[in-house]
């Protein structure tokens, strides 16, 4: 299967300004990649989920002064471990084995740009937030033309839910910084474009490009 170019179609399913707030669309290279690797995909998407719950949980733990934050991210991660279950019932029923992988370089990329002090390093926390649920809802659209139906309905549901947790994080970063945030957002969409669309050696849900 090859991928063609981004099905105009799907994009009406993402949030508005989300292709914006990311610098570069998914490379084609990666859609084939994906598509090559069925299990990977699904293994690996099902540890997203399951790492974006224990993300948004470690928010709730470190930042119990900030009411709407907690009440964002509690429904956030109630709905990341919601999917965790439902990407594992599918690879039951397709006869494929959980196993550990890897984790890409992606998150670890970003993270390394966190700001030491507060309220600096709670703000990159949400604008990385925000990135990594912006790629993640992009991606799904991406592969939505290339899937069986079964996993193509799980997907577009998964576009939708993910575009809102993207719009969930950009607005506590904007509420909960102390001045306008959008040079923090382009230095660090610049960094996340460059994860993705750099070679890499192992594919995962957001790797780069075949090296
Ligand atoms: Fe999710
Ligand atoms: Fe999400």
């Amino acid at each position: 299967m090859t991928a063609m170019l981004a099905d105009p179609a799907h994009d009406d399913l993402l949030p508005a300004g989300l292709l914006d707030f990311l610098c570069s669309a998914t490379p084609d290279a990666w859609v084939d990649w994906a598509l090559a690797n069925p299990e990977v995909l699904l293994i690996d998407h099902a540890q997203c989920e399951k790492k974006a719950a224990s993300t948004a949980m470690s928010l709730l733990y470190r930042y119990v002064d900030q009411p709407l934050l907690l009440t964002k991210l509690s429904q956030l991660a109630r709905e990341e471990l919601l999917h965790f279950e439902q990407v594992v019932r599918l690879m039951a029923s397709r006869g494929i084995t959980y196993r550990h992988l890897s984790a890409s370089r992606y998150a670890e990329g970003l993270r390394r740009h966190l700001r030491g002090e507060e309220p600096g390093r709670l703000v990159d926390l949400l604008i990385i937030g925000a990135l990594i649920e912006a790629r993640s809802c992009e991606r799904f659209a991406r592969l939505l033309p290339h899937l069986d139906d079964e996993l193509a309905k799980f997907y577009r549901g998964l576009v939708k839910s993910e575009g809102r947790h993207y719009e969930d994080y950009l607005m506590l970063a904007r509420r909960l910084a102390p001045s306008p945030i959008d040079e923090r957002i382009a230095f660090l969409a610049e960094r996340e474009a460059e994860l993705i669309t750099m070679p890499d050696t192992a594919f995962r849900f957001h790797s780069g490009v075949p090296a």
